[in-house]
């Protein structure tokens, strides 16, 4: 009888820390290549975006797929969230589903963890950072939780075009982190952090390239389509560039498709992907001076792996319930 997590079920065992570790498992895995990781497939019915994302790890032994979907006019025709998003997660060994979980809060924590990971290899290791954070959404709250867990950080900037969802993002991460969060009178005011988080709904670049100072780490995780970019073309050709995939970026990624199809990089403009960087395969930053951009598109073996360990805590806990099918 498969196991039904709900949300609160899983924000009842999901941990920052833990879904870090767990996702630089998931990442040696896919570079060590006992990892499968089919590109998601998108289906668009006539009102919405439907995707699915398959993936396994053999070490690890996560089975799992996430039915996601996006449907624009959900909450005014329909009272229900624009994102709606479950994963079905299966014993490796014989195919059988052992848990359906709701994907929301999971989706959320592992796409912070993904960034904390790649920021715990890619920024500067000084003291007392400060994190600028483009977006208020749900995805730029874990994100600036994510980097408490891996850098010392003393104070985060937010911006959001709608300056209450800035006020409601500072008022509850400054008590959830414990941090001083300050809106910013200037989104420019964030190009001078140690740390960059965009995680914003636009469409087109949010910043200025010209101004961010050198030495930055950015995590790039709001736009994965390939029209669609929130970093431009300058910060990308300034920077040392990690994806998460070489082929989600190339096939998602606005953020670098657009330049590549400029003629302003060429595909070699990436130097690794998060796998290699973890597994030492490849250099991370050479010198305080450098840029350093993650981009995130988000890929499945973050939700399997997350699944797993989701589902591995609620058995010993003896959380959720179960259901006949
Ligand atoms: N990479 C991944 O794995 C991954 C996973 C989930 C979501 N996402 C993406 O992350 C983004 C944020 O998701 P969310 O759920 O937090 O969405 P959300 O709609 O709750 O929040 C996005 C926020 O960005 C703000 N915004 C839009 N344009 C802006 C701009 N130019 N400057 C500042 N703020 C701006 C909006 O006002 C909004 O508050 C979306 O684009 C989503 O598709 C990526």
């Amino acid at each position: 009888m498969p196991l039904i997590l709900n949300r609160e079920d899983v924000i009842s065992v999901l941990e920052m820390k833990d879904c870090i570790n767990i996702l630089e498992d998931a990442f040696v895995e896919l570079s060590n290549g006992t990892a499968k990781l089919p590109l998601r497939t998108a289906i668009t019915p006539p009102n919405g975006l439907s995707l699915y994302m398959p993936a396994y790890l053999q070490e690890m032994n996560a089975l799992a797929c996430k039915v996601v979907t996006v449907y624009k006019d959900n909450p005014e025709k329909h009272n229900l969230p624009t994102t709606i998003g479950k994963v079905l997660l299966q014993d490796a060994t014989t195919g059988e589903v052992i848990c359906i979980m709701d994907g929301g809060y999971l989706t959320a924590v592992r796409t912070g963890a993904v960034s904390g990971l790649a920021t715990q290899f890619l920024a500067r290791e000084n003291s007392q950072q400060v994190v600028g954070v483009f977006g208020a959404g749900v995805q730029a709250q874990m994100q600036l939780w994510a980097m408490c867990e891996v850098r010392d950080i003393s104070r985060a900037i937010v911006t959001d075009k709608f300056p209450e969802a800035s006020q409601n993002f500072a008022k509850l991460m400054s008590t959830k982190l414990s941090i001083q969060v300050d809106i910013a009178d200037n989104p420019d005011d964030l190009l001078s952090a140690d740390i960059i988080c965009t995680a914003t709904s636009s469409p087109t670049p949010i910043f200025d390239g010209t101004k961010v100072q050198n030495g930055t780490h950015i995590n790039g995780i709001g736009s994965h389509s390939p029209n669609a970019r929130e970093l431009d073309s300058t910060v990308i050709k300034r920077s040392l560039l990690i994806a998460d995939s070489y082929e989600a970026c190339l096939a998602e990624a606005g953020d670098i498709m657009i330049p590549i199809s400029n003629g302003e990089i060429t595909k070699n403009h990436i130097h690794a992907d998060l796998g290699e960087i973890v597994t030492d395969k490849k250099t991370a930053r050479s010198n305080d001076e450098q840029i350093t951009i993650f981009k995130s598109n988000g890929l499945a073996i973050q939700d399997a792996a997350t699944a797993k360990l989701i589902y591995d805590k609620a058995m010993a806990g003896g959380i959720g319930s179960t259901v006949e099918i």
